[in-house]
């Protein structure tokens, strides 16, 4: 098992990596206000690994009420989330109930804005089971839902107390969903970490072949920076850098998860496409060289990634764009790269380079 802390005084919290993790209940109890635990999952995850989890919580006398939700990210809304509350409401789950989120980001992110808002805040619990949830989403206390005019536009910032990653639930995921984590794996790379790009581009196939200690190191890899950021800008009020640069090509992408509907493209596709386009800008502006956005290019496609955008058009790309909440007194802020693992926050890239990044990444 591997160990990370992620050091935000008396809100730190442990994250715990490996496989089998699911039975070790152990490292949940401490935590717990009083013996309940409202488990939240969905029709997807909870047939394959609630029973594991809550026999073992069971056994330890915890009393465990599942709130069991639809799959996918078109139920990421107010009418999942209510159905939260009602269920919370209904088992008179009180403040000392810990809210537990076993599945993806999208089960993370709803549940822990559930536990952010219900009875003005529960402790709160994440157990991922993507690898973009185990790299990303249960990391750092990002919590929210979506909004039909924009992703994640309605939220909180909401530490868990525990992150529990057991590597083993991957056996299950789906290749696509693999792969739409691998984007927020070179994610870190990019933006500051290249020994670890190079690392990823060496053992790509291994972490494709679901090589259990290649993904294991690439998910402690990628949650060491992640832990690293948020300590330094938990709530992303950094004028320059910080906690939005883990957002490089979020602000593209989140355009391209909205316009074409939640679902259809994958975060991780959506911010794979993104990330084509901001790399594409950044060579515009003269930071990155031709042979810089081949690289990424290339590692993005070997991870079986899209490096092109559905053809939106440039204006829909840029309206959708203008509600990112990285915009501020409307001036649009993007993740853009100086060199390759060096990634800075930019707000004067010109109109007309935003355009050509666009329409040169939608029709390659
Ligand atoms: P997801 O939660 O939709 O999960 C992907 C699919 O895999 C779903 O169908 C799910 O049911 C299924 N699944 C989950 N675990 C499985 C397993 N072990 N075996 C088989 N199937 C399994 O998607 P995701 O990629 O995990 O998360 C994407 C969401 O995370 C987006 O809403 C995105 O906005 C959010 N996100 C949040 C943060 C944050 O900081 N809070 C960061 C990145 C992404
Ligand atoms: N996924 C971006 C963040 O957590 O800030």
């Amino acid at each position: 098992m591997r160990c990370l802390n992620v050091a935000l005084a008396e809100r730190s919290y442990p994250i715990y990596i490996g496989a089998g993790l699911l039975g070790r209940v152990g490292l949940i109890l401490p935590l717990l206000r009083t013996p309940r635990i409202a488990l939240v999952s969905n029709t997807t995850v909870a047939p394959l690994y609630m029973d594991v989890l809550v026999k073992a919580l069971e056994k330890e006398g915890v009393g465990v009420t599942p709130i069991i939700l639809a799959d996918g990210e078109a139920h990421k809304n107010w009418q999942s989330l209510n159905l939260i509350y009602d269920a919370l409401l209904a088992s008179r789950c009180d403040r000392g109930t810990t809210i537990l989120a076993l599945g993806g980001g999208v089960i993370g992110d709803l549940a822990g804005f559930a536990a952010a808002t219900y009875q003005r805040g529960v402790p709160f619990v994440q157990v991922p089971t993507t690898l973009l949830a185990q790299v990303d989403s249960s990391v750092g206390g990002k919590t929210g839902i979506n909004h039909p005019r924009g992703k994640n536009m309605v939220g909180a910032f909401w530490q868990p107390k525990l992150v529990l990653a057991d590597t083993g639930t991957l056996r299950t995921l789906p290749d696509r969903e693999l792969s739409a984590g691998l984007a927020e794996v070179i994610k870190y790379g990019l933006i500051r970490d290249l020994p670890f790009l190079d690392w990823l581009e060496a053992n790509m196939d291994k972490l494709l072949a679901r090589d259990g200690e290649a993904l294991a190191y690439a998910i402690e890899r990628s949650c060491a920076n992640k832990a690293e950021v948020v300590a330094a800008d938990e709530l992303e009020t950094a004028r320059e850098g910080g906690r939005a640069l883990l957002n490089l090509g979020h602000t593209f992408g989140h355009a391209i998860e909205t316009g074409m509907g939640y679902g259809e493209w994958l975060h991780g596709e959506a911010v794979a496409a993104g990330t084509m386009m901001a790399v594409e800008l950044s060579r515009r502006l003269g930071w990155l060289c031709a042979a810089d956005v081949e690289r990424v290019r290339i590692l993005l496609q070997r991870a079986a990634l899209p490096v092109t955008g559905p053809d939106l058009g440039a204006a829909r790309y840029l309206e959708l764009m203008s509600h990112d909440k990285k915009v501020i007194a409307g001036s649009m802020r993007l993740v853009l790269l100086k060199t390759l693992g060096s990634a800075v926050t930019h707000g004067d890239a010109r109109h007309e380079d935003i355009v050509a990044a666009i329409d040169r990444c939608c029709h390659e």
